[in-house]
């Protein structure tokens, strides 16, 4: 079917598109230079694939999501990916939370990608690739994929375009797959790349610790977030972590991984699924007494918690303004940073 060229049209995501070509299309706002640019011309390759995206502070980096079970990981998973998809990023969420269930429809994606386990044969133990990164600390092989590579079935798109895979599900790939180590390996180890180079990968984990830390009004998600601070200053004094104490397997493995390619920026907190002010100022005043400093701030938006009732893709509408802001201080916060020296 012939491509049609369409101006100024309709709404995607909330936003109005300026103009669309086949997959090529420029949103109002996202770069007014584009605005005025011809579809065919040089300036866009694909949808939201932007002139100048190779200098975006955050473009190829991998960043993971982290906090307590039902702290909103997933939730705010699916919000940055869509408000950086919006920005220009080219996106891809890796599922690496066992546990989670619903992620797809969160994105507007029926059904999930078959899991990246059953891609490299599942566990070592039903003669698969995949180890546990406690016991073996070496890289996955064939960790690297080009999306164009790969099966259809491993991965796929929601209609912003923004790539879900999954790292594995409790129990589906045969003996040893039925704990998270294998899982964190995968998630730790993937590279996930289209021709344009990596892409942004946002990591859903069960636990662990880097870069952003979601924080409910709980003790236990204060605590965590300390703990998580605590544990990177720590490598950042160059002392290795010390694990012993951790129960989860994919706390440890990451642990370490950071450790080792000596990449670590910090934990970055942000707070979620706040309802009044009160509460707000209660936990602002915690985490301030243990020297934590939130980069931002979701509220407790009902059609948040309407979405996952329902089984239905996320608006971002709401939330949209919170979310720039968390991205505008993730992306300081990497341009901020001086890459160490390899050993
Ligand atoms: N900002 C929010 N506003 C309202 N409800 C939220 C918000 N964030 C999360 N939730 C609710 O909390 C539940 C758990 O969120 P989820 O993202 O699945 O947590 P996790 O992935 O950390 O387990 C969701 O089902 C949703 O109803
Ligand atoms: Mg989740």
């Amino acid at each position: 079917m012939q491509k049609q060229y369409v101006q100024a049209v309709k709404h995607e995501n909330d936003r109005q598109i300026i103009w669309e070509f086949g997959t090529r299309c420029c949103y109002r706002g996202d770069n007014e230079n584009l605005m005025k640019m011809h579809p065919l011309g040089s300036g866009v390759n694909t949808r939201n694939q932007f002139i100048g995206q190779k200098e975006k502070s955050l473009s190829g980096k991998r960043i993971g999501i982290f906090g307590k079970g039902g702290s909103g990981k997933s939730t705010v998973t699916v919000l940055l990916a869509e408000v950086l998809n919006n920005s220009g990023y080219k996106i891809c969420i890796l599922d690496a939370d066992s546990t989670n269930i619903g992620l797809n429809n969160a994105l507007g994606i029926e059904d999930p990608p078959t899991p990246m386990m059953e891609y490299f044969g599942g566990m070592i133990f039903s003669g698969g690739l995949v180890t546990c990164p406690v016991d073996d600390p070496t890289p996955l092989s064939g960790s690297k994929i080009y999306l164009d590579e790969l099966p259809e079935k491993y991965y796929a798109q929601n209609r912003s375009g923004i790539t879900l895979l999954t790292a594995g599900k409790i129990g589906k790939e045969g003996p040893g797959a039925g704990c998270d180590g294998p899982i964190s390996k995968i998630a730790r180890d993937l590279k996930i790349h289209d021709q344009g180079g990596p892409l942004l990968t946002l990591i859903d984990f069960k636990a662990g610790f880097e870069a952003v830390v979601i924080v409910d009004p709980t003790y236990a998600a204060v605590e965590m977030a300390v703990n998580m601070r605590d544990t990177i200053e720590q490598i950042k004094k160059g002392n290795r972590p010390a694990t012993q104490h951790l129960e989860d397997a994919s706390l440890v493995a990451v642990a370490h991984q950071i450790f080792e390619e000596a990449r670590i920026k910090g934990a970055l907190i942000v707070l979620n699924k706040i309802s009044k002010k009160d509460v707000e100022r209660y936990l602002q005043a915690r985490l301030d007494e243990r020297g934590i400093q939130p980069i931002g701030i979701i509220h407790d938006y009902s059609a948040i918690t309407f979405s996952w009732l329902n089984g239905m893709r996320l608006t971002i509408t709401e939330a949209h303004d919170e979310i720039l802001h968390i991205v505008k201080e993730l992306e300081a916060a990497e341009s901020t940073y001086v890459q160490p020296k390899t050993k």
